[in-house]
């Protein structure tokens, strides 16, 4: 049976400049709160009326971001006598007219891989500039033939990413369009109040990124270093490369992101950062299942941030390797700095969220330290390798290496 249906939303003007974009592929960028989210599950829901018995997939970065921010949108915006059933284990809504909408974390490259079985007529990424490239491709790959498929993406901007490549250097064709730069304060469903709070929580740089939602290229960064042609490794070549060693670096979090790094050392003494997780607003208690499966069998010390020492405890009693890490800043980043340098670094180009930090870490402008921003695996990475070369004590031999 087919049914059309349609609703009138309420939106914003770059809502709904959005939602009159033609192309197979569209994005929404801008800052904290302008309105993405609502952008993308509005047009999301529109398509699903739109075709009837289509499929549909929504991609969210953590199962948490789709249950607490991703899921309780669409059951907002959709009027309950549309839906037929909602499935909260499969995360699969149904709507009356036979549409359905599927809910995917797409956080790791287990989770990416395995939507590779299903095909879908259109797709919506939210918060994607914390995926990697591998995700977007994996989401294209799953569009069914056809001239009329949509994939969307919804972000805040974190610098000169592939996202800029796709959606405004087009470096991929013109199947592409965006609407950018939309700034908090131009979202009307949002109160001063809170815009006052933004304004006074950013400046500079950071402000014209999180609050007007523009690409920047961050002054002062502290990993000059840190070239993407020169360090970044394809994760299909990970696959195929022996490691003597493994260790880790760990970054206690909840407000800001929990961080827990995977570094392999080859055989000529390169580190390798293969996998992380970076998470917001995650129990240390909740996650611990989650660091042992990155872990797996590859067993090695975790050195993690030394003033955690409860969490510390927890880990090792949960029978984990912990150390306290060698917190020494200054000699931490050098050490960094020196890898990077010599190319002894590498990072798996499916760990967006670790490259959008070296794409942000930075020096204070008074003080002689780094800004803690965007410092979480940045953290974690200088805790892991700094101590795991021995800390202060190797400190003389760095240059002789
Ligand atoms: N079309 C809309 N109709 C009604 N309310 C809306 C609409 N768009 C946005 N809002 C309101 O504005 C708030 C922010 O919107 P939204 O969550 O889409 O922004 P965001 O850019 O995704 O925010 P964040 O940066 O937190 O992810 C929402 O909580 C909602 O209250
Ligand atoms: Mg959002």
């Amino acid at each position: 049976m087919r049914q059309d249906l349609e609703i009138n939303f309420k939106a914003s003007p770059h809502q709904k400049e959005f939602f009159l974009l033609k192309t197979r592929y569209r994005a929404f960028i801008g800052g904290i709160r302008s309105g993405k989210s609502y952008a993308g599950a509005i047009q999301c829901l529109k398509l699903a009326l739109q075709k009837p018995g289509c499929t549909g997939m929504v991609g969210g970065v953590t199962y948490p971001m789709i249950n607490d921010v991703i899921i309780p949108i669409f059951e907002e915006i959709t009027p309950r006598c549309l839906i037929k059933k909602f499935n909260q284990n499969d995360k699969v809504m149904e709507l009356i007219n036979g549409s359905k909408i599927l809910f995917r974390p797409l956080e790791n490259t287990r989770q990416i891989d395995r939507i590779r079985g299903i095909t879908i007529n259109w797709a919506w990424i939210d918060e994607g500039a914390y995926l990697p490239e591998y995700a977007w491709k994996v989401v294209q790959g799953r569009l069914s033939e056809g001239e009329d498929q949509v994939c969307l993406l919804t972000t805040t901007p974190k610098g000169f990413t592939w996202i800029h490549d796709y959606f405004i250097q087009k470096e991929h064709g013109d199947n592409y369009s965006a609407v950018t730069g939309v700034s908090s304060d131009s979202n009307p469903f949002i109160g001063q109040e809170f815009i006052d709070d933004l304004l006074q929580g950013y400046t500079g740089e950071y402000l014209k990124q999180e609050f007007y939602g523009q690409f920047i290229k961050f002054e002062g960064l502290v990993y000059l270093e840190f070239e993407p042609k020169k360090h970044l490794i394809p994760s299909h070549k990970i696959k195929d490369m022996d490691f003597r060693d493994w260790i880790y670096g760990y970054d206690a979090g909840y407000r800001n992101p929990r961080v827990f790094l995977k570094i392999g050392i080859t055989h000529d003494d390169k580190y390798v950062i293969t996998d992380v997780f970076y998470r917001k607003e995650a129990l240390l208690s909740d996650s611990i299942g989650e660091f042992m499966e990155i872990m797996g069998e590859d067993n090695g010390t975790v050195y993690a941030d030394p003033s955690a020492r409860g969490e510390i405890e927890e880990m090792n009693n949960r029978g984990m390797d912990v150390d306290g890490a060698d917190n020494d800043v200054g000699a931490g980043i050098q050490c960094i700095k020196d890898f990077l340098d010599k190319g002894n670094l590498m990072i798996s180009n499916h760990c967006q969220a670790v490259i959008n930090e070296f794409n942000s870490y930075r020096w204070h402008d008074e003080k002689d330290q780094p800004i803690k921003e965007d410092d979480h695996s940045m953290d974690a990475l200088r805790y892991a390798i700094y101590t795991h070369e021995g800390g202060s004590i190797a400190l003389g031999t760095l240059d002789n290496r």
